[in-house]
């Protein structure tokens, strides 16, 4: 339990580890993703009705794909917290996030201050988190927002475990969006939707869009 209580899973070693980084030289920030998302942030955005928010944190942001894209569309200051050394060097090297602000940790424990920022959001991030400690991870992305939280995962209308890359225990869908109304009854939906592989290439992602209220 004290191991946990330091995010010391065996999902966090796995990312931590050779898998992460070779998930990261394998992930391309290429125009073709660039494009893509800024279709995806410009929808989630509308939601926020011009009130964008000026410091974005992305929890486990890889190379940054969503950073990227939210460079071309917005002024906001970003943060980025990530686990994985090979990351967290290309959003630096890429001038993705400054030096200050890549921050190396985990969803569990955000070494950062309640309401640091006005968006904390997670995209294929929660789906590789151990349930048992999805509601401290959420807990934490609820307490460094000051206003914003997104959610961008795989939908599964009951909680499954899915095989992941010929590896167990390192996938779990469920309805996030549910489960984020059900810890924090205070948040209001703003709007949410579904990025259809088919029209945009993305991975069948479903996301959500609250307000601290
Ligand atoms: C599938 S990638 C998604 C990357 C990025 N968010 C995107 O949408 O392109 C998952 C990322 O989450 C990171 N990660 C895994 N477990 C985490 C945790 N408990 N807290 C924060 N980040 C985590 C991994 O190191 C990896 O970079």
């Amino acid at each position: 339990m004290s191991d946990k209580q330091a995010g010391n899973t065996e999902q966090l070693d796995f990312w931590r580890g050779e898998f992460g980084s070779t998930y990261t030289e394998r992930n391309a920030a290429d125009a073709w993703q660039l494009q893509a998302r800024v279709r995806l942030w410009s929808r989630i955005m509308r939601a926020m009705d011009g009130r964008s928010p000026q410091s974005i944190l992305e929890v486990g942001a890889n190379l940054g794909n969503n950073l990227r894209a939210l460079s071309t569309m917005c002024s906001a200051t970003f943060h980025a917290l990530e686990p994985n050394p090979t990351a967290r060097e290309r959003l630096v090297d890429d001038q993705v996030v400054a030096p200050e602000r890549v921050l190396d940790g985990f969803a569990s424990e955000i070494p950062l201050d309640d309401g640091a920022v006005e968006l904390a959001f997670t995209s294929g991030v929660l789906i590789h988190i151990h349930p048992d400690d999805l509601a401290a991870s959420c807990g934490e992305i609820y307490r460094v927002s000051s206003r914003y939280i997104v959610c961008i995962e795989y939908f599964s209308d009951k909680p499954e475990v899915i095989p992941y890359r010929g590896h167990t225990d390192k996938l779990f869908k469920r309805d996030f969006g549910g489960f984020w109304m059900d810890q924090h009854p205070d948040l209001q939906l703003l709007d949410y939707g579904f990025a259809w592989k088919r029209m945009t290439g993305l991975d069948n992602l479903t996301w959500w869009v609250f307000e601290k209220r």
